[in-house]
């Protein structure tokens, strides 16, 4: 028994062999907030819950939670968890097993799938829970970044059926490939997808999701797939449905793909999250709101971002202007911003040549 543990208001026990990890502290509290942002009551499945931690808080924290179910295939873990649940005065279910079996039996409006490692098995598991439902919302976290960020083809093609790109946006494109798989998934229920937030943090990748069953959803989401290219030789980057050669010193490109080329968030979830959250009292409320405010300016933005430093290497300058200079110098013309992907990097719809002018000292 490692002993009582306090997580924002909560306190909980987190037992010998019962994983909790307080580095995601902030990954439940941004999760959290994405619950009470919806705007209807929520059956929500807990489906990977160790000690009922993510849970628990979603419902302690949120009014339109009306029921929560526990599942975990450890019996130490569903011990932990009702006992965690109770101490906290939950009302609630636990159900021990493996997910999916169990998808099977429960139905849920929110669905939390926080595994070890990879989410790609459970993600047919995950759309059972949806199955009498017209709209429900999904939350899914991986945990396998060097997979989906990996320099090397074979694992990403086998869990995601798609090419990733260790380059200096790689987190960007490893989010949208995640994105990318959960949307295939979601049109074989004939459902199609809406990120509501998408986002990196230290060792995970997480996306919430409002998935709505319609054929012209479906078909909206798998127009969304594409590719990103990237020049090794000049630093020139584009996306479309299918990878193109460098418009700048024409060589041909790498790429990453198939991904998804939507938006990552829905700007007015972000909002309605950003006004809960000034009425919290998280620990990290500041970084929070930090993070969302960074999220709404990528919105309508090309589905990478550029490392300023890495472009002033493609530059040859040893020294380029501030990043909110070049930020701003890009803002007479363009859309630009700094992202929440990287301190040191840019997102901006401005052609590449006008990205390098702005770099110059
Ligand atoms: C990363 S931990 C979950 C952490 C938790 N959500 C939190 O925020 O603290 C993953 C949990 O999933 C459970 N698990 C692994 N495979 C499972 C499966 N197939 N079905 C259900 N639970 C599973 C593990 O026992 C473990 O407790
Ligand atoms: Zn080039």
């Amino acid at each position: 028994m490692l002993g009582d543990s306090l997580e924002e208001e909560i306190t909980f026990t987190v037992p010998k062999n019962v994983f909790y990890n307080p580095q995601m502290t902030l990954c439940r509290s941004i999760s959290s907030l994405a619950v009470g942002a919806v705007k209807q009551d929520l059956e929500l499945v807990d489906a990977f819950c160790a000690t009922g931690i993510r849970g628990i808080r979603y419902v302690k924290e949120n009014k339109n939670v009306t029921h929560i179910t526990f599942l975990d295939i450890e019996k130490t873990a569903i011990t932990a968890a009702k006992k965690n649940a109770k101490t906290n005065n939950l009302k609630f279910d636990a159900k021990y097993g493996n997910i999916s079996k169990l998808a099977f039996e429960l139905t849920a409006d929110f669905l939390e799938i926080d595994p070890f490692g990879t989410p790609s098995p459970y993600l047919v598991d995950a759309f059972r829970f949806f199955n009498p439902k017209k709209t429900a919302y999904l939350s899914i976290t991986a945990t396998d970044v060097a997979v989906l960020c990996g320099a090397r083809m074979a694992p990403c093609l086998k869990n995601y059926h798609a090419k990733p790109l260790n380059n200096e946006f790689t987190h960007e494109t490893g989010l949208r490939i995640l994105i990318k798989r959960i949307a295939e998934v979601a049109a074989e229920f004939n459902m199609g997808i809406e990120p509501l937030i998408s986002f990196s943090d230290k060792h995970y990748l997480k996306t919430i999701l409002k998935v709505s069953r319609s054929a012209d959803l479906v078909h909206k989401s798998m127009k969304e797939l594409g590719h990103v290219y990237y020049c090794n030789t000049c630093g020139f980057r584009g996306f479309s449905q299918f990878p193109q050669p460098c418009t700048k010193c024409n060589k041909e490109t790498d790429f990453a793909g198939p991904l998804w080329l939507g938006e990552l968030h829905n700007p007015s979830f972000l909002k309605t999250m950003k006004t809960l959250n000034s009425k919290r009292n998280y620990s990290e409320k500041d970084e929070i709101s930090h993070m969302l405010s960074l999220m709404e300016n990528e919105v309508g933005m090309p589905p990478y971002y550029y490392n300023i430093h890495v472009l002033s290497k493609f530059l040859r300058r040893g020294q380029i202007p501030k990043i909110d200079t070049i930020i701003s110098r890009l803002q007479k013309d363009f859309k630009a911003t700094r992202t929440h992907f990287s301190n040191i990097s840019i997102k901006t719809n401005a052609p590449y040549d006008k990205i390098l002018e702005a770099m110059e000292c």
